[in-house]
């Protein structure tokens, strides 16, 4: 294989981040950069206090102390990392693209391409190229193209190595992954930049995980992989709107059904509706593909997983209006949660902000009380939905109207402390699943909040016996009476 003893990766977000800090860890004597052409998230991941990293991750800090000075360095030199590095990872940001031909579906690669057009002006020496982000199949392709459209003598591989790592669990799945999967070329320069890659996850990963594929094959497996998990949460929640019909309990019949060991019990869990920067942007990236080599069957199947999404987050804001008798507005509704879920800090696509949105319409009152998510990112969510609104919903809301920053400033109030969040609400909708909000003085907050005292539990946490015995109005995802 080619000798491989210093790394970088370009992209110091969710995925780069504790990825490039767990390889540090696992391999000792790799010299490992990650680089960011955003100086403040480099300065966070490089602040003494280990509390002021830029994302929440259980078990991150204590990797990051181990490594950081040792063999991981954060800069924003991305030259000197590209020049220094044999293998150079991106992971980059591939968002659904907000502007022009496949705006509001298709992956902007606008970053990606900058990456590879980077590292082809500054090589000095042969690369291998890692795709870390999730991308279209056949990315690949145009990375080479670009590559080698500078024919500076270098020789390039690139490999397709995509992230299965969820957040809140990132060290964990990072440490322990199901596998680990590489795509690469089928000559031998392919296999021997393969086989570098395979030796450094053979550090901590047992061979039989780490799982060799032709590039195309792994490029599609990551889309693949999103979209059935996607998929297996949308079919549980239309199975919640029935429960509520027909006095079914939507996790009895997920235990029931889980129980059948090929179905499986995981990601069986009804909620308010799936968030988080991946399933839809992947799901949307899919279908895009779908419809671009003329499949519009295979297409309209996958986007439904994505329709169901955004009827499951509207049934749930529509639940809280039509129960406080038609109408929020002036009414006080506490949020217990904003984060897509628990024991992560980002709210991308998070449930909560949609669930705002159409409560903000009714011209409702909200109060927000989450224990890692910032007042500024809040008010960010918001105002990014305002402006992207029409690219970001196949439903339902195209009607809304965007509402101005200064009224959402007037209606929207972040709390540090989740009491203050529900003092005198008319209701809490639970958004986000952390564990404090089951240790709550639930019987203090009964006698503190106005009456009727509506509860909406969105993600299924509370004991709705323990709230209807202290008096509360409870709703829960597809329990039907
Ligand atoms: P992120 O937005 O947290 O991080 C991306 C970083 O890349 C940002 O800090 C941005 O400043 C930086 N960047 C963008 N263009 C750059 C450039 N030209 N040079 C240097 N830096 C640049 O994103 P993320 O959540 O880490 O996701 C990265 C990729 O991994 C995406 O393709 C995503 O689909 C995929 N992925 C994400 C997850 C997840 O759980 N977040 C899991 C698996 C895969
Ligand atoms: C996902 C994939 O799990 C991961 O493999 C991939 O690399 C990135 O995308 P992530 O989005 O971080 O990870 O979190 P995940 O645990 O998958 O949850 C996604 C959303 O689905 C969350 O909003 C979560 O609350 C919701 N969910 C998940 C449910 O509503 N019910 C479930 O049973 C599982």
């Amino acid at each position: 294989p080619n000798k491989v003893d210093a790394i970088c990766c370009i992209g110091a977000g969710y995925v780069g981040g504790p990825t490039m800090a767990v390889i540090a860890k696992q391999c000792p004597h790799l010299k490992v950069k990650v680089v960011d052409v955003n100086k403040d998230r480099i300065a966070a991941w490089n602040d003494k206090c280990l509390d002021n990293l830029p994302i929440y991750e259980p078990g991150l800090s204590e990797v990051i102390s181990e490594t950081r000075g040792r063999n991981l360095f954060f800069s924003t030199d991305i030259s000197k990392a590209i020049q220094e590095s044999q293998m150079i990872f991106i992971s980059v940001n591939t968002p659904t693209k907000t502007y022009g031909v496949g705006r509001g579906m298709a992956a902007d690669l606008k970053f990606v391409e900058l990456c590879a057009r980077q590292i082809a002006e500054l090589a000095n020496e042969d690369k291998i190229i890692v795709e870390k982000s999730t991308l279209p199949v056949r990315t690949a392709q145009s990375i080479k193209q670009i590559l080698s459209a500078y024919q500076n003598g270098c020789q390039f591989r690139v490999l397709s190595n995509p992230e299965f790592l969820a957040e809140g669990t990132a060290i964990s799945d990072l440490l322990n992954a199901d596998r680990v999967l590489i795509g690469s070329e089928d000559d031998e320069l392919g296999k021997r930049a393969e086989e570098a890659l395979v030796d450094i996850y053979s550090h901590w990963i047992p061979k039989e995980r780490i799982i060799r594929t032709r590039i195309w094959s792994s490029e599609l497996s990551k889309l693949t992989a999103n979209a059935f998990l996607a998929q297996r949460v949308s079919s549980i929640n239309a199975i919640s709107a029935l429960c509520e019909q027909t006095g079914a309990d939507v996790d009895e019949v997920a235990h029931a059904i889980g129980m059948d060991s090929r179905i499986g019990s995981k990601f069986l869990k009804s909620s308010v509706g799936f968030g988080g920067s991946c399933f839809q942007k992947d799901i949307l990236n899919l279908v895009y593909l779908c419809r671009h080599f003329n499949l519009p069957e295979v297409a309209d199947y996958w986007e439904q997983v994505v329709h169901l999404n955004d009827y499951q987050k509207h049934r749930f804001s529509k639940k809280i209006i039509d129960t406080l008798f038609n109408t929020v507005s002036g009414k006080k509704i506490a949020f217990l949660g904003w984060a897509f879920k628990k024991n992560t800090n980002d709210t991308r696509e998070s449930a909560a902000i949609y669930i705002a949105d159409e409560l903000l319409q009714d011209r409702a009152e909200i109060h927000i009380y989450d224990p890692q998510v910032s007042e500024e990112k809040i008010f960010s969510d918001l105002e990014f939905l305002q402006n992207n609104r029409r690219e970001y919903h196949l439903n339902n809301t195209s009607r809304f109207e965007s509402i101005k920053m200064d009224r959402i400033r007037k209606l929207v109030h972040v709390h540090s402390d989740p009491y203050a969040a529900m003092h005198k609400a008319h209701a809490i909708a639970v958004l986000t699943e952390w564990d404090e909000f089951k240790t709550y003085d639930w019987q203090r907050i009964y006698k503190d909040m106005l009456k009727p005292a509506f509860t909406f539990d969105g993600r299924n946490i509370l004991s709705k016996k323990m709230l209807d015995e202290i008096g509360f109005e409870t709703y829960n995802i597809g329990k039907g009476e």
